[in-house]
């Protein structure tokens, strides 16, 4: 799906087409967008559904061969001597900070049989890193397709998600599920990209707020977010055990969040619930986007259903943050149709849905309000869903 090959709009695709020929390149450049978060947080490692859209912002793979099978790795980011990894050292653990996540795509490129050659890239991205944004996968998603394209593999992007994030699993040591990379790789213009994260169906759902007189605004806290502290891996370890305890091999086979109510313990009750309530948001979401032509009442819907999820972000699943905490209320207050924390949680971004006329009102609000308790002032990105990685030069 480089763009140019027709998918079938609000229809499942498989994602299997080949990301490209099989002509190796000697060099080019690859863009992958990262991505907010429509609906359902914390449920792709629970097996269930996920409705992300890409950013216009990205992260860009300046990539030329090398025949000494050596990467050479530089990041407009992190100034400085390249780093240079030997593709047949690489191994978990081998290479460490920002290097680690190109190297990481590499060595799992190599471990599902994909021989890539050695190569020079260079790095740049207009994406804030530690927002919440998917700067790591779209920093992966960026490299896999260089690699891949340098080698003249034809590996479909739904295999190049999962081999991504291998390399953050296992290379990198980070637990998270498949959406970032999902999204980075699978999304379209247009459309936010239902993905069933059992069975890994995508399905392109057209979504266009503009049409309906709204705005996305993602509003960076600046309270940074990192996947490394412990909270993320406790609470797949948390939703894990409330599956155990319920008897399903994960909490995504639930549908009715009344079913929470079964287990004894509060935590992993709250916990249960999260998932649960946040799965049935993705599927009301997606209903509502079909409905004939969204308007503003549908897109008034969503906007609850935002501020609803926030709630259960904040309360059941307990990963919100003080400056998200007060984003969503202010947006609210100021506004806004609704507003939610996306992402992994303790820190990152806010999504908030407002409409158009009322963008600036939104954003001087929650200024004022991040102004008043001294903290660092917000971000503020307006969001089009955007187009998947791609081969740009
Ligand atoms: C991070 C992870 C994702 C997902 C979200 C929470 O972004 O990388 O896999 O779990 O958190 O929805």
């Amino acid at each position: 799906m480089s763009g140019d090959e027709p998918v079938s709009k609000d229809e499942p695709v498989s994602g299997d087409e080949p990301v490209s020929g099989d002509e190796p390149v000697s060099a080019g450049a690859w863009r992958a967008p990262g991505r907010a978060n429509l609906m359902g947080e914390h449920t792709d490692y629970n097996e269930g559904l996920v409705l992300p859209f890409a950013l216009q912002y990205g992260t860009t793979a300046i990539a030329a061969r090398r025949d000494d099978g050596k990467l050479v790795l530089r990041s407009g980011q992190a100034p400085g001597e390249p780093v240079t990894v030997a593709l047949d050292s690489l191994a978990p653990g081998s290479v460490t900070g920002w290097a680690a996540y190109p190297a990481g795509v590499a060595w799992a490129l190599g471990e599902a049989g994909h021989e890539v050659p050695g190569a020079a890239i260079d790095i740049d991205s207009d994406l804030p890193e530690g927002a919440g944004l998917s700067s790591s996968a779209a920093l992966e998603s960026s490299v896999a397709l260089a690699l891949t394209e340098l080698a003249g593999l034809a590996v479909a992007r739904r295999e190049l998600a999962t081999i991504a994030r291998r390399a953050e699993n296992e290379f990198i040591g980070v637990p998270t599920g498949i959406m970032d990379q999902s999204a980075s790789l699978l999304c379209e213009a247009g459309h936010a990209l239902l993905l069933d994260c059992r069975t890994l169906e995508i399905t392109q759902v057209p979504f266009d707020p503009a049409a309906a007189g709204a705005a996305l605004l993602v509003v960076n806290t600046r309270a940074k977010h990192a996947l490394t502290g412990g909270e993320y891996g406790r609470r797949r370890a948390e939703c894990e055990e409330a599956a155990r305890q319920l008897g399903v091999p994960s909490l995504g086979y639930l549908t009715n969040a009344g079913d929470a109510d079964r287990l004894a313990d509060p935590v992993l009750r709250r916990r249960a619930r999260h998932v649960i309530s946040d799965d049935a948001r993705v599927r009301a979401v997606v209903n509502l986007l079909r409905s004939a032509s969204p308007g503003p009442a549908v897109y008034r819907e969503i906007g609850a259903l935002l501020s609803r999820a926030h709630l259960s972000l904040r309360d059941d699943f307990e990963i919100s943050w003080p400056e998200a905490d007060v984003t969503v209320e202010t947006a609210e207050s100021a506004g806004a149709l609704g507003a939610r924390m996306i992402g992994g949680g303790f820190g990152g971004s806010v999504l908030a849905l407002v409409p158009a006329e009322a963008l600036p009102a939104v954003r001087a609000a929650i200024t004022e309000a991040f102004r008043l308790r001294s903290w660092t002032a917000p971000g503020f990105l307006d969001a089009i869903p955007s187009a998947s990685a791609a081969r740009v030069a």
